[in-house]
């Protein structure tokens, strides 16, 4: 079974959006761990929509598990990152307009760049992981930057019409576990999971992790409403 790693970004989206202090991801984090996550992932975004710089600085105190950091391979946060310490940096590509991250990084197209930022940060002791789509091109690519692990992208299985779609993109996927496996990179996957989905991608020998963020934030919305409306009802009563 894959050991199972929290994103909690929407925690901070929640918070955002009256700019105040709560809900706290710290808390989220917490009690994610006590539930049984292994990792806790965050994406310290360039535009800093959801969560910031503090959030990182006390997460990097307070997570017990593991500390997963996803970040664009840019200057300013690859420098936050060797601050921080996280026990992993996942990279990922990033543009200001898209709503969430929209696909795996190019790094056919952007070698240098990437193996840059791989470097960097390795030189200082971290592990780092790459976010790519299921393509054996981009496989062997991230193989060449020195990275010690791939995330598989399951956005496209995830958004699959129909089951005939799904079984091919879950294909995709499968193989591309075997041939990062192969050429000795470790291997998770995420994106768009959802308590729907998951269990196929969770029977994927050599998954070693999932990261699941939104389906699990949603559901924390929807299970909780009951009890912090009665908790509310108690108050004004
Ligand atoms: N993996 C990566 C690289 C991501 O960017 C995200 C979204 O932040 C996830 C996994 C989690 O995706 P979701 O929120 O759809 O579960």
């Amino acid at each position: 079974m894959p050991r199972l790693n929290v994103n909690i970004d929407h925690v901070a989206t929640v918070r955002q959006s009256r700019r105040g202090v709560e809900p706290d991801p710290v808390f989220a984090a917490y009690l994610a761990e006590l539930a049984g996550a292994e990792g806790i992932v965050v994406h310290l975004r360039e535009d800093r929509r959801h969560i910031q710089d503090r959030d990182l600085k006390i997460l990097r105190q307070t997570v017990k598990t593991k500390l997963n950091m996803e970040m664009a391979p840019i200057e300013e946060i690859v420098e936050i990152a060797i601050d921080i310490r996280p026990e992993m940096v996942t990279l990922v590509p990033e543009r200001r307009e898209e709503i969430t991250t929209e696909g795996g990084l190019n790094i056919l197209a952007h070698p240098e760049t990437i193996a840059g930022a791989v470097n960097k940060i390795k030189k200082k002791g971290l592990f780092v992981s790459l976010f790519i789509d299921p393509n054996s091109e981009q496989i062997k690519a991230a193989k060449n930057t020195g990275a010690d692990m791939v995330e598989i992208h399951t956005g496209l299985y995830a958004e699959a019409k129909n089951i005939e779609e799904k079984i091919e993109e879950l294909k995709k996927i499968e193989n591309s576990v075997e041939a990062s496996l192969k050429l000795g990179l470790r291997v998770s996957a995420g994106h768009g999971l959802n308590y729907i989905n998951v269990r196929r991608i969770s029977q994927i020998r050599g998954v070693e992790e999932l990261n699941i963020g939104h389906s699990i934030i949603a559901r924390s919305v929807i299970v909780g409403i009951e009890k912090a409306v009665k908790e509310m009802l108690e108050l004004c009563r």
